[in-house]
């Protein structure tokens, strides 16, 4: 890895992949929509001996084909990170419903036609390359109150392990992150209970950075970071999706604001 693309740099688990990468030689480009916050994310790279480059964007509004030929053209990059990503709680019929689209085209429909892209680009130059996209745990199993947030995971993890399957003899790693909690920005936009923290094991974006690296290393693949976060998500796996949704539903049911 030379130069990483991470979409959702500014905050969060990009945010600390961003310095994880840059910390071991692999130089940044980070898109995000808040400017103020990308520019503090260069000058703490930079302080540090890192290189990044800063794209400002929404990326549910921008025409992706141009932007992604843009810095490609100029910043050649090895490495892309689909990171960027929210979530919503609620009951899915109270849920504004412009949010769960955008949710769709945000998780789901950039992150696909990035991949898209990238893929075509790498193996058309015979090039290899890694790609690595932010599934959650929440992408193993159907979660009541987090409906559609749970699917889009669903279909990251689904989608990614497919393509990595596709282009394993083409020199191009696909990884599949599944985080559990992670203390980020995430919970307050999804609109979580703050004491959330104390009834789950959580995870520093900085932990987890440590974990991903390790996955990318190894190439393994889905990899759920943290030894109680692995074994949940074997039980999620063998557990009835009548049973598990009806356990979901309660377990979720505290975490409603
Ligand atoms: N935190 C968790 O517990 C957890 C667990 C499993 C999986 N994940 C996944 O991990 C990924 C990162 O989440 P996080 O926890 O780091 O959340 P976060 O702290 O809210 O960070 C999200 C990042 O995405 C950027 N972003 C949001 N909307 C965007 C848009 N339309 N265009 C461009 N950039 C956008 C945000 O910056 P701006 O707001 O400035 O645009 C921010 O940099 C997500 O895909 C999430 O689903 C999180």
């Amino acid at each position: 890895m030379k130069r990483a693309l991470i979409t959702g740099g500014s905050y969060g688990i990009g945010y600390a992949l961003a310095k994880k990468f840059a910390k071991n030689g692999v130089e940044v480009i980070l898109i995000a929509r808040t400017e103020e916050k990308l520019l503090e994310v260069k000058k703490e790279i930079e302080k540090d001996g890192g290189k990044s480059y800063i794209f400002p964007a929404d990326l549910t509004k921008t025409n992706l084909e141009e932007l992604f030929n843009r810095i490609y053209s100029e910043y050649e990059f090895d490495t892309l990170v689909n990171n960027a990503g929210f979530g919503t709680i609620g009951k899915f019929y109270e849920l504004d419903i412009k949010k769960e689209l955008e949710m769709i085209e945000l998780n789901v429909k950039v992150l696909v036609e990035l991949s898209h892209h990238f893929l075509s680009r790498r193996i058309k130059e015979g090039k290899g390359g890694t790609l690595i996209n932010i599934s959650s745990l929440a992408g193993f199993f159907p979660i009541p109150y987090f409906a559609t947030y749970s699917a889009t995971k669903a279909f990251v993890l689904s989608f990614s392990e497919a393509i990595r399957r596709e282009v394993e003899d083409k020199k191009i790693k696909v990884i599949t992150i599944c985080p559990g909690g992670v203390k980020t920005e995430f919970q307050k936009r999804a609109g979580i209970k703050d004491d959330i923290y104390s009834l789950q094991n959580y995870l520093t974006a900085d932990e987890l950075a440590d974990y991903v690296w390790e996955a990318v290393k190894k190439s393994k693949s889905p990899f759920v970071p943290g030894p109680a976060n692995k074994i949940y998500s074997y039980i999620v796996r063998i557990t009835p999706i009548p049973l598990i949704t009806k356990l979901g539903k309660i377990f979720m049911k505290m975490r409603l604001k």
